[in-house]
């Protein structure tokens, strides 16, 4: 089956917050969205068949968690990124990020617990700490040129008696990078050595155009201190069912995790969350590598429009994800002089570098998981500008 992603998607006053939150987060409602991390891309009819079909029941009553459903689970992470789970090694919950704040604490029960965050980074990642009332360690990503690399002299440098816990985001967000085995073992070993545990966000691992390797693969001893979260939200468009899940092959960390998880109730998930899970991992693998193919296509024509149509935009081609990291400082503007331009002239709503850390200055996060014709509008408007 071939899947059309070609196909134009009218998402407005379908209360998507991509397309009809404009005004509330950008003061602006004529912008071209290119911000939230969703796709403008159809779910897939596997998916939507299956939620189709439960829905004419016409019952949505308390749902269960069944074999089906973390067979599934085991299965995509065996056949799509050579992990072996089991079953009792998963905890589903209600999203990634409901789940980070749990993680947060779970693992820094007291006041002075810090956790280390790799700036720039999704945002949540280090606002959840805050809103723990937890102390955020910044430990910056180092750049070169686009590549960003992990700086663990840095890092060891700011570990201290209270470090509890370092936050990983892999593949990471939004630089697009997809850690090699080396970063990730050097990584681990510190953390092993410190007595840190890991969280590692791996949402982003299925729009992966190098290999993916989840953390906890990598042997025994990092599997001993790692506790993964996953879902198949931002692969298959789904984000909106509130579904993701834990892994953890350390029954003490699962054990300490599900407390905070049963305390915060957030491990009962929708009766369509369940279904659209199922689905797309048991149907799903034809689609990940058609919508890879289109995205890395989509990626390297903005490379190309870029390179023609302006010499002061700029981003460093991802080894994952449909997010490229814009980097506007050629312009020799101000952040905010750039932020007013992009939404006063261009009329394009990006998301604001500095949000996802103070390094983030210059740079914008652009979505490219539209179609062609949506994505060539928004670069021209760019490029008129810039
Ligand atoms: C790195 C990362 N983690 C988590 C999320 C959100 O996860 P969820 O919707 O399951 O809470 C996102 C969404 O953009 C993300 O980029």
């Amino acid at each position: 089956m071939i899947y059309n992603f070609d196909e134009d998607i009218n998402r407005k006053n379908t209360n998507c917050e991509k397309h009809d939150a404009l005004e509330k987060y950008f003061g602006h409602s004529d912008l071209q969205a290119l911000w939230v991390a969703d796709m403008d891309f159809k779910t897939p009819d596997f998916i939507n068949d299956k939620i189709v079909e439960a829905a004419k029941t016409s019952v949505y009553g308390y749902s269960m968690q069944s074999d089906e459903l973390f067979d599934s689970i085991i299965n995509w992470q065996k056949t799509r990124h050579h992990w072996e789970v089991s079953k009792d090694e998963i905890l589903m919950v209600n999203g990634v990020v409901p789940a980070y704040s749990a993680v947060v604490e779970a693992f820094c029960p007291n006041k002075e617990d810090e956790v280390i965050v790799q700036t720039p980074v999704y945002p949540p990642l280090f606002k959840c700490v805050q809103a723990n009332e937890r102390k955020v360690v910044v430990n910056e990503l180092k750049e070169n040129n686009g590549y960003y690399t992990m700086d663990l002299d840095d890092l060891e440098s700011k570990i201290t008696k209270n470090t509890k816990l370092l936050c990983l985001c892999s593949p990471h967000n939004p630089v697009g990078r997809v850690w090699n085995s080396e970063e990730l073992e050097a990584l681990a070993d510190i953390c092993i050595k410190h007595n840190i545990t890991i969280v590692s966000d791996e949402i982003h691992s299925d729009l992966t155009f190098k290999k993916f390797i989840p953390l906890a693969s990598i042997n025994n001893k990092i599997a001993n201190i790692t506790l993964t979260l996953n879902s198949a939200g931002k692969t298959f468009n789904i984000a909106g069912l509130n579904t993701a899940y834990a892994i953890s092959k350390n029954g003490d960390i699962l054990k300490k995790f599900k407390k905070v998880v049963s305390k915060r109730q957030i491990h009962s998930i929708n009766f369509f969350g369940y279904i659209a899970t199922q689905a797309a991992y048991e149907n799903g693998a034809d689609f990940v590598d058609q919508l890879k193919e289109y995205i890395q296509e989509n990626i390297k024509f903005t490379k190309n429009y870029l390179k023609i149509n302006s010499q002061k935009v700029d981003f460093l081609e991802p080894e994952a994800t449909y997010l490229l990291w814009l980097n506007f400082k050629e312009t020799g503007l101000s952040h905010n002089e750039i932020k007013n331009i992009l939404l006063t002239k261009s009329k394009v709503a990006l998301n604001d570098g500095v949000s996802f850390g103070s390094n983030g200055y210059g740079y914008f996060r652009l979505n490219t998981a539209v179609n062609k014709e949506r994505l060539q509008l928004a670069l021209s408007k760019i490029c008129n500008y810039f």
